[in-house]
């Protein structure tokens, strides 16, 4: 396993059939031919991922996309304000797709990813990329090629660097099948899918592992994370025990120290997304015993940081 810039390579890579790590806006996927039934499986076993849990199907285009999904109005109407984006639509799956790569629905999920190198090899190997977050099932995304390779780097072929991703959530997923559904918060703000939208349904938890991606406990960060309902609760608790060994998330004014990461100092919801992932890796790599953090007001990103703390924290 290499970390590489060439692009060209991992264009022959995955048009071999390899398993090659890309940059995206939100987080690293771990890419691999979509129509290619063997490097699917690759991608699971890799990930060590159940096959109960269907894969993203990253594209170029809208016409790229109606290759391997039935694209509505509403499907071509939000690509085209949200994509290249952190946007993941959920569509009826063409044929051609692998029910590897679906888990056996008939729905496919599909994603334009606003990422120069990655839309680069997409179009240049003219593949379809399934690709999962780039991380063993159940952990931390990766958000630089260094936490790929960490993770993953003995069970890839290479990892495509092309920096820190910006946004740093996985992306926000729309079912489009059926009722309109939000099925993960993520990168793109629900307010703004509200703006084109109307008032949309969130339905993003559930007990039963054959609804794809609502596994409640995720994003473990190999430390157990404690999460409070706003941060003037954790600076009391903190204050009142011996806390050497407690990492903290937080947000804006309150505490300081050489384990406290703050994900905003000016309370920016953008900022603390790109900041999140990386600030669960930092507190965990110094070894804290505990991390704890507290929810963010629920608008904007804050929504989907509170989601993936709430999972960590289970
Ligand atoms: O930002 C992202 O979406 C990143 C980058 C790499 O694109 N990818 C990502 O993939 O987060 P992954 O596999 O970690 O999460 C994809 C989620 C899973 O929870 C999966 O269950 C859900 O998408 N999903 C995939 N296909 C689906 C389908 N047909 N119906 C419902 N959910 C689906
Ligand atoms: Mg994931």
């Amino acid at each position: 396993m290499a970390i590489t810039t060439d692009i060209d390579k991992a264009v022959q890579l995955l048009l071999e059939g390899a398993l090659v790590a890309l940059p995206t806006e939100t987080v690293y996927g771990l890419g691999a031919n979509a129509l290619d039934v063997s490097a699917v499986a690759k991608v699971f076993k890799a990930k060590n991922r159940p096959s109960f849990d269907p894969l993203i199907v990253h594209v170029a285009s809208i016409e790229q996309a109606q290759e391997v999904a039935e694209l509505n109005d509403a499907a071509i109407a939000l690509f085209k304000q949200f994509s290249p984006g952190p946007l993941t639509l959920v569509l009826p799956k063409k044929v051609a797709v692998p029910d590897l790569v679906t888990s056996g629905h008939p729905t496919v999920a599909i994603r334009i990813p606003n990422h120069p190198m990655t839309l680069e090899v997409i179009r240049k190997s003219g593949l379809c990329i399934a690709a999962p977050s780039a991380n063993p099932f159940g952990y931390t995304s990766p958000t630089t090629a260094a936490h790929v390779q960490e993770q993953l780097g003995d069970n890839i072929d290479a990892i495509l660097d092309g920096g820190p991703c910006g946004v740093g959530l996985e992306s926000t997923i729309v079912n489009l099948c059926g009722e309109t559904r939000v099925l993960r918060l993520g990168g793109l703000a629900l307010e703004e899918l509200e703006s084109v939208l109307g008032t949309l349904k969130v339905q993003t938890s559930s007990s039963n592992p054959k609804a794809p991606g609502m596994l409640s406990a995720h994003y473990n960060p190999g430390v157990s994370v404690r999460l409070f309902s706003n941060k003037k609760r954790l600076i009391d608790a903190y204050d009142g025990v011996d806390n050497s060994k407690i990492g903290v998330l937080i947000m804006g004014e309150g505490l300081e120290g050489a384990t406290v990461f703050n994900l905003s100092q000016s309370e920016n919801d953008i900022e603390a997304a790109s900041r999140l992932f990386t600030g669960l890796r930092a507190l965990s790599a110094m070894g804290c015993a505990e991390i704890w953090a507290h929810q963010l007001p629920e608008k904007g990103l804050g929504r989907a940081i509170n989601d993936r703390l709430k999972r960590a924290a289970n």
